[in-house]
């Protein structure tokens, strides 16, 4: 077991702020780098608002707050790097900037120190390639609101040696976060399944299946947290839209990017960042989107298709199938990551995409997605683990077996 002392975050935007804040408040000192002071103030900024908002609600005192943001330090230099046990990437969503970064970070960093990336969705087996560490270089993948969600997905590239990944995973503990491995895959596990809800949730705006108002009601009404677009202003227009592309080459049809989606990135309309996304928050055009809207519409010719919530939450079904099958992550750990990552619910309350289905009845998915796949195309064929298990008989809760293994009290097994 490595011991780390001392962390470091590159990057000084919303995710490299809030994740400096969780590991200061584990006790561990962390610099923050970036190439600006200006972003590495933004930075640190970003952890004093969040300790600020606890003092405020009494959950700690203002010594208390002083202590942890005295161990967060801002730096535009890698002088302080040379004692650093692991530094934890937050840039940009660029491969070739993530990969200078790596390999500066190689040079800078004592040799046993761990390199990890939140990257959402790109390849951890190519970053390590860019290192002469490639059995050190991990994916540590931190959801947004950072100092919130319980989930970090531990990703270990093709190199990664296991010695690290179980650091990785125990550090992750000592940060009071929920670890939980995941095979590498594009968008490995929480993105891979959430961005072709979110992204249904466009088509479906975009076709006048419903608005953007009804459909995040919607959801937030079938037990879900917030609704996609209220969500996708939050994490970014632009990131979800690069996160959706790494999806598209990687597996296909089925995650064919909404157009509205790259019109809303074309604009430049990333969110509640820079002040408009789906929705406005600033004074830019509140008629851009339902333009926008028309506009597709009248290109595409598809317009009043069906609306139901089935509509969105089935693509994600679908594709915890997808990723089952491909052994990403065991059942247990897929609902758990949607619980943890992405506060997955339905109206009882917590709960995970496999057990929703399993709760529903698999041959009850599968014709819904036969339905679906009739009217709206490839996004919704069937995966082939869906189709096995009916099959098999292995409808879910009703049978005792599905996704899951069910005993007669109905308890997960
Ligand atoms: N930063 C820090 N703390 C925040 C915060 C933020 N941006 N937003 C909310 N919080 C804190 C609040 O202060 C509050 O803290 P408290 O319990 O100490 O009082 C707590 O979170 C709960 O907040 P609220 O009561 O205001 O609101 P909610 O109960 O609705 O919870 C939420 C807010 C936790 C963000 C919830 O809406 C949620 O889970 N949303 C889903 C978020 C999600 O899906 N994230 C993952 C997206 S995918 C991703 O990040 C991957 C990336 O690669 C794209």
């Amino acid at each position: 077991m490595a011991y780390i002392y001392k962390a470091a975050v590159i990057g000084g935007g919303t995710m490299g702020g809030g994740i400096a804040q969780v590991v200061s408040h584990s006790g561990l000192p962390v610099i923050i780098k970036d190439i600006s002071q200006d972003a590495v103030d933004k930075g640190i900024e970003a952890a004093r608002e969040v300790y600020a908002s606890r003092v405020k609600k009494g959950k700690m005192t203002q010594h208390e707050m002083d202590q942890k943001m005295a161990l967060i330090t801002g730096t535009t230099t890698y002088d302080d790097f040379d004692d650093v046990d692991l530094v934890i990437e937050a840039v940009t969503e660029r491969m070739d900037v993530k990969k200078a970064v790596f390999a500066e970070l190689d040079k800078v960093t004592p040799s046993s120190c761990i390199l990890a990336s939140n990257t959402s969705a790109l390849s951890i087996s190519e970053l390590a390639a860019s290192t002469g560490r490639p059995d050190k270089v991990i994916g540590m993948h931190f959801f947004n609101p950072a100092p919130v969600m319980k989930l970090v997905e531990v990703i270990p590239g093709l190199e990664t040696s296991e010695d690290i990944i179980n650091d990785v995973m125990d550090f992750t503990t000592s940060l009071r976060k929920l670890p939980i491995r995941v095979e590498e895959c594009a968008g490995f596990l929480v993105n891979r399944l959430l961005m072709p809800f979110f992204n249904e949730a466009v088509y479906a705006a975009q076709e006048g299946a419903a608005s953007m108002e009804v459909i995040d009601a919607a959801v937030t009404a079938a037990g879900m947290p917030m609704g996609p677009f209220f969500l996708a202003d939050m994490l970014g227009v632009d990131i979800c839209r690069e996160v959706q592309h790494v999806l598209y080459e990687e597996y296909g049809l089925r995650m064919a990017p909404a157009t509205l989606l790259e019109r809303l990135f074309e604009a430049r309309r990333f969110g509640k960042k820079n002040g408009a996304g789906f929705y406005v928050y600033n004074d830019a055009s509140e008629t851009f989107v339902a333009e926008q809207i028309a506009a597709v519409q009248a290109e595409t010719g598809i317009t009043g298709t069906p609306f139901s919530f089935d509509r969105l939450l089935l693509p994600m079904i679908n594709e915890a199938a997808y990723a089952l099958q491909e052994k990403v992550a065991s059942p247990n750990d897929i609902d758990i990551a949607m619980m943890a990552g992405a506060g997955m619910a339905d109206t009882s309350g917590p709960k995970g995409p496999l057990q929703i289905a399993d709760e529903m009845g698999l041959d009850v998915v599968l014709a819904k997605l036969e339905g679906l796949h009739r009217v709206l195309g490839e996004r919704f064929r069937p995966a082939p683990l869906i189709k096995r298990k009916v099959r098999a008989g292995h409808l879910g809760v009703k049978t005792g077996k599905g996704f899951k293994e069910y005993a007669a009290s109905l308890e997960t097994v």
